[in-house]
């Protein structure tokens, strides 16, 4: 098995391995190589859904998420569907799976059937590196903080994405409370201080006025997009992406319209976030 780091920022390509196939030596040098990339690559794989969940399950519990529609006999298994007819995707916005639960997902597992002849790429944010190019007294400002993270306008009754993907995203009732995390997290694995806010379910700072929660986080949003911490995957079918989503952000590419785009997702159940410092 070759694991070819892809940026400096996050990343890392995976090749000569058969994931459903993969052997026990080969499952720990993926844990590791996931905690210390972020977001791992595959191509060219063959998995049934149950092949899938015994490969996501080498890496923890699985978490079911509430609101997708999940693949016919597999709960644990979300689609990620865009029809051709349709033109609003999921996750078309830079966001953290699982942000608005008191545990975050540790992870989620995206596994390609169909995908568009052009577009339909994947872009990443490695958060490690964004924490780390910020300014001392601004860590220090950010470790001492908390921020609000929330599903409810995304996924409740009155979201404003609800009506658009109503045929792929339900169960409005399953909302939960609000929670807060440290905004400068230690990574479970790791220890590396990330910064763990995200545009999708962040929606304040705890303490602060709305004026400055706003301003931080603008500037938080803006500082993380910058493109050396950014890479960008483009999917095939067959390919898989792995993320950590304690160390990363990622935006689904809407630039397809006319065609399908079919992938199924696995999310890796998660623990409660201590901050860095
Ligand atoms: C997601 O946000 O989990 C979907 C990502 C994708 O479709 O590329």
């Amino acid at each position: 098995m070759q694991i070819t780091p892809v940026s400096n920022a996050l990343g890392a390509n995976v090749s000569d391995v058969a994931l459903d196939e993969l052997t026990d030596d080969e499952a720990a040098q993926l844990v590791e190589a996931w905690s210390a990339h972020g977001v791992l690559f595959f191509r060219d794989q063959h998995l049934t859904p149950n092949q899938h969940k015994a490969f996501a399950r080498r890496f923890g519990d699985i978490d079911i998420n509430r609101f997708f529609s999940a693949v016919d006999g597999h709960p644990e298994i979300a689609e990620v569907l865009k029809e051709a007819d349709q033109t609003a995707n999921i996750g078309g916005g830079w966001h953290t799976d699982h942000s608005y639960d008191p545990a975050p997902a540790r992870g989620s597992i995206l596994y390609a059937h169909e995908i568009p002849p052009i577009g339909g790429d994947t872009c990443f944010i490695g958060m490690g590196a964004a924490y780390d190019a910020l300014s001392p007294p601004m860590q220090d400002m950010l470790g001492s903080l908390t921020a609000t993270h929330s599903g409810a306008h995304v996924f409740g009754r009155q979201s404003p994405h609800r009506e658009r993907t109503a045929d792929r995203i339900g169960n409005p009732d399953a909302v939960r409370d609000d929670v807060s995390h440290p905004v400068v997290i230690a990574h479970p694995d790791t220890g590396r201080p990330m910064l763990y806010v995200n545009p999708g379910f962040t929606t304040k700072i705890d303490g602060l006025t709305i004026q400055e929660s706003r301003a931080l986080l603008g500037f938080l949003f803006e500082h993380c997009q910058r493109p050396e911490f950014q890479i960008r995957f483009e999917w095939a079918p067959g390919s898989l992406a792995m993320w950590d989503n304690r160390s990363t952000w990622h935006f689904a590419v809407n630039d397809y319209h006319g065609h399908r785009r079919y992938l199924h997702r696995i999310t890796v159940a998660g623990s409660e976030l201590a901050a860095a410092f």
